[in-house]
């Protein structure tokens, strides 16, 4: 019986082409946006790893690390849960966020060694207020990644990520969270910020990080 990996390599043509956009875009811009272009078998694995996750096992997102770690119903609501790469139904995920990976070394010269990822589940009426993934010299978090997962999104729906220029703070573009659609941008440079959403919202967000000493 084939596993999940051989079955993704069997089924799905390299990423070679889309890996290609994002490292353009990466260099252009410090972000790349790409609507519905996550391979069908990478969407398909998410959504059904996330139909057999029940309820229970998502749990409200702390912010900051360590002692300063806190609940904060002001900055974000959604729901999290952590993506463990013991767990069967993350191979196909993890397959391709390290094939990124080496790409994006390869290409790009990044040092990323390690990629930690969960999925977001965002109810009618949350939001994450305007934030840095990471803060320079803080964190070991280089490179976040968002991808994400609802079906049939309609403008009235809300929710979409905003991200903002480092330069002047001022809106650089609206992600509408749409089935496959993919987001990239520099942790340290682009703070951003999910509006509220009027209805169900589920995302994978990720980061990539260099080694050091600092911890999570
Ligand atoms: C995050 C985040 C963006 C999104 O989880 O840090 O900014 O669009 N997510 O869900
Ligand atoms: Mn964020």
């Amino acid at each position: 019986m084939k596993n999940a990996t051989d079955l993704l390599f069997s089924t799905t043509p390299p990423s070679e082409d889309l890996f290609e956009r994002i490292t353009q875009d990466l260099v252009e811009k410090g972000y790349a946006y790409l609507p519905s272009v996550l391979p069908q078998a990478i969407t398909d694995s998410l959504l059904s790893y996330l139909a057999q996750l029940e309820d229970g096992k998502f749990h409200k997102a702390g912010i900051g690390r360590g002692r300063n770690k806190m609940r904060n119903r002001f900055v974000r609501r959604d729901r999290i849960h952590w993506i463990d790469e013991a767990d069967q139904a993350a191979t196909v995920w993890l397959t391709w966020t390290r094939q990124l990976q080496t790409y994006l070394n390869r290409h790009l010269f990044l040092g990323l060694s390690t990629f930690e990822s969960h999925f977001s589940h965002y109810q009618a009426g949350d939001f994450y207020r305007r934030h840095l993934d990471a803060f320079k010299g803080k964190s070991n978090r280089v490179l976040s990644l968002v991808v994400y997962l609802n079906r049939g999104w309609e403008p009235d729906h809300g929710g979409e990520l905003v991200i903002y220029s480092p330069k002047d703070s001022s809106e650089l573009l609206k992600v509408t969270p749409g089935l496959g659609t993919l987001v990239l941008f520099l942790s340290e440079e682009f703070e951003h910020e999910v509006l509220p959403t009027s209805r169900d919202r589920y995302t994978v967000a990720g980061w990539f990080r260099r080694s050091g000493t600092l911890v999570k």
